[in-house]
């Protein structure tokens, strides 16, 4: 078993996918353990209506295949698995390890997890072992050995699915395991004690240590406890927890090396994996993705998400792996999707580049946690406006076959890298205004409003494709990074900052000197001072733009000012700034911009670096997927009145002819289909 010890620089491009149909994939998780067998028989019968040609099967079921430790009862797996393939309906089988059974809690007690606060959590539920158990590790790669052996030359059998969303709900573990596999790993990484002194700045607080097993996970303290040994050991955790994929996978490729094996992603929603990494070890991207119901822009959202699991996969073509027909079950407020939104959404992923599209789950449970879940087949059946919604989905995804294998080309890249999401995240920071992920949906948002495509990359990544790179509050950002985003402006690449980006290094040390270390050359400026405001205080530039939450004093060494502070603690200083660098420019923006203001200097960041955002969006989302020989123009309508959109070629939803303007319904979905 081998895994990087940091993130990759870029993510794999391999275009692996699904044997079988040459058309997209449609479906979802299927649990008939549930149901009695003349069910299945209702259901599968339902699922051909739908035209659904993929369902993942046993997620939670290790409680009924292995009944009693290593006794194996298979029964109803198999007769599944016959009735699905006789109806021609693929699998996409799971490892069931997410759920370990009854008998397992009893037996290995010291598999249990330990929140950080000391709470030893019980069984009765799903998602957490300690990942570090060995006795966990056993008994997950002999369940699965069980499966791999049992279905592997099955013809149903299309896709791997291990385990299930690893990370959730709760990812770290504080027990004994993880502990001493956390000073292995420390070892591994430092080989002495005195580097470990050093990269963890153990002189601060007297924390030095004298030997490894003084070190243990950094449990909740009395006050804040040392950054740099929570950093390592959020790293330890995503990787404790791609071993136990690894784990996995390893055993399943033993007997079908041809039939792809991933795991479900929740690309935004879960910074527990640092998925960068965990996407080379996938052989498809697969992810997870729900609404947050409440948000009026979780269409937006949406897209982010989307994108960044199109970026983990390189580009490739990815699953969307899960999503709802409607209401979720575990938010504040479950609100119902409404007619049509389902499918916006379904077409959304797919114009981003998922190739299957796929839901959690096919028939709603009456009993268990998810009772009030949405699903394919709601509690009220097949006469529902849902199960309708789902049917004619079907029938949408069946025009839109010519898609598959096309791919979204971005000339934009914003910087994602999971390390400084966990390092900003600690306590004791500058402002509490200071949020990673508000400035990245604050950038991406500016960027879906003018319908511009955007990949997300990490900061070590080649990015010599893009012609502008986004760096949105990117905290944390190494050495080999700084030399990177350096680098890339020098031969012509334009990229612009946002506030508290480059301050530390991968081991949460400011860098010495001004602020920002990491980016000081490239910005042509340094930053003597952070000069957070006032909950609720306004600034104003001298461009009359209105800065909040944070300014800098700013020293330009080369960079040339934009904009500067009229008022507030900076006034009289830059608050935006460009360096012309080498071939390229670098943008340094010095507090919140939001609305317009970011808007539009997002335009003339966007001019400069020669990308045409072509018009505002009016309420249509504009996605192109293409190929070397065809184009596939999206054009996903969120308002409530029709619009016209410019586009020739044929519509693939209502296989009509488009010359010069399409027309976009109030709601819906035109997909445009031209040669190139
Ligand atoms: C996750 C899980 C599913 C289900 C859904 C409900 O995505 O993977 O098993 O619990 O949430 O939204």
């Amino acid at each position: 078993m081998s895994i990087h010890t940091t993130s990759p620089a870029s993510p794999p491009t391999t275009d692996r996918w699904l044997k079988g149909t040459t058309g997209l994939r449609y479906g979802g998780d299927y649990n008939p353990e549930q149901w009695p067998r003349e069910t299945w028989l209702e259901d599968i019968a339902l699922m051909k209506q739908a035209g659904i040609n993929l369902v993942s099967i046993a997620i939670f079921a290790w409680g009924i295949l292995e009944p009693r430790e290593g006794e194996y009862d298979f029964s109803q797996l198999d007769d599944i698995f016959g009735l699905l393939h006789e109806a021609g309906i693929d699998i996409d089988l799971a490892t069931p390890t997410a759920a370990p059974p009854a008998w397992f809690w009893k037996k290995y007690p010291d598999s249990r997890p330990v929140t950080r606060d000391g709470i030893t959590l019980g069984n009765g539920s799903r998602g957490m072992v300690s990942p570090s158990s060995p006795d966990y590790r056993r008994a997950a790669a002999a369940i699965t050995e069980q499966l791999a052996r049992r279905y592997a030359n099955h013809p149903a059998l299309v896709l791997w699915h291990v385990h299930n969303e690893y990370g959730a709900p709760i990812s770290d573990s504080y027990d004994d395991h993880s502990v001493a596999a956390f000073r292995m790993w420390l070892q591994k990484r430092y080989a002495t004690l005195d580097t470990l002194n050093e990269k963890w700045g153990t002189t601060f607080w007297g924390q030095v240590y004298g030997e490894w097993d003084e070190i243990d996970a950094p449990r909740q303290s009395a006050s804040v406890t040392n950054q740099a040994q929570r950093l390592d050991f959020h790293r330890f955790t995503s990787d404790a927890l791609l071993e136990c994929y690894i784990n996995e996978r390893d055993v399943i490729r033993r007997f079908t090396p041809d039939i792809p094996v991933t795991t479900n992603f929740m690309a935004t929603n879960c910074l527990s994996p640092d998925y960068w990494k965990w996407a080379r070890e996938v052989d498809i991207v697969a992810n997870d993705h729900y609404l947050v119901a409440e948000r009026a822009d979780n269409h937006v959202l949406l897209a982010m998400d989307a994108d960044l699991s199109r970026s983990l996969a390189g580009g490739a073509p990815w699953i969307l792996m899960e999503h709802s027909t409607g209401a979720v079950n575990w938010q504040p407020r479950n609100i119902a999707k409404r007619a049509g939104e389902m499918a916006r959404n379904s077409l959304s992923h797919l114009a981003r580049g998922a190739d299957a599209i796929l839901f959690f789950q096919f028939r709603a449970s009456r009993f268990g946690v998810e009772k009030f879940h949405s699903a394919m087949l709601p509690h009220a059946g097949a006469e529902t406006r849902v199960w309708r919604e789902v049917v004619a989905l079907g029938e949408t995804l069946g025009s839109l076959e010519a898609v598959r294998g096309s791919r979204v080309q971005a000339r934009v890249a914003l910087l994602w890298d999971t390390e400084s999401f966990w390092a900003q995240d600690f306590e004791w920071r500058p402002s509490a205004e200071l949020g990673h992920r508000e400035r990245l949906e604050a950038f991406y948002t500016a960027l879906w409003n003018r319908n511009v495509s955007v990949d997300f990359a990490h900061p070590t990544a080649d990015l010599t494709g893009y012609a502008l790179v986004v760096a949105p509050s990117l905290y944390l950002v190494g050495p080999a990074a700084s030399e990177n985003l350096t680098g890339y402006v020098r031969d012509g690449g334009h990229l612009v900052v946002s506030y508290f980006s480059g301050i530390v290094d991968e081991n949460d040390t400011v860098y010495a000197g001004a602020a920002p270390g990491a980016l000081r050359e490239v910005l042509g400026l340094t930053i003597p001072e952070f000069l957070p405001l006032h909950e609720n205080e306004t600034v104003t530039l001298s461009d009359s733009r209105t800065g909040t939450a944070w300014t800098d004093d700013i020293e330009v060494s080369t960079a040339e000012v934009l904009a500067r502070y009229v008022d507030g603690p900076a006034a009289g200083g830059p608050a935006l700034t460009r360096n012309v660098y080498g071939a390229g420019s670098a943008w340094y923006i010095s507090t919140k911009l939001t609305g317009t203001d970011l808007d539009s200097l997002l335009l003339d960041v966007l001019n400069t670096a020669g990308i045409e955002a072509a018009r505002s969006i009016d309420g249509v989302e504009t996605i192109i997927r293409s190929t070397d020989t065809d184009e596939f123009l999206f054009l996903i309508n969120h308002s409530d009145a029709d619009q016209s959109w410019p586009a020739s070629g044929t519509e693939l939803l209502t296989n009509t002819a488009v010359d010069g303007t399409v027309l976009v319904p109030a709601g819906l979905t035109r997909v445009v289909h031209s040669t190139l």
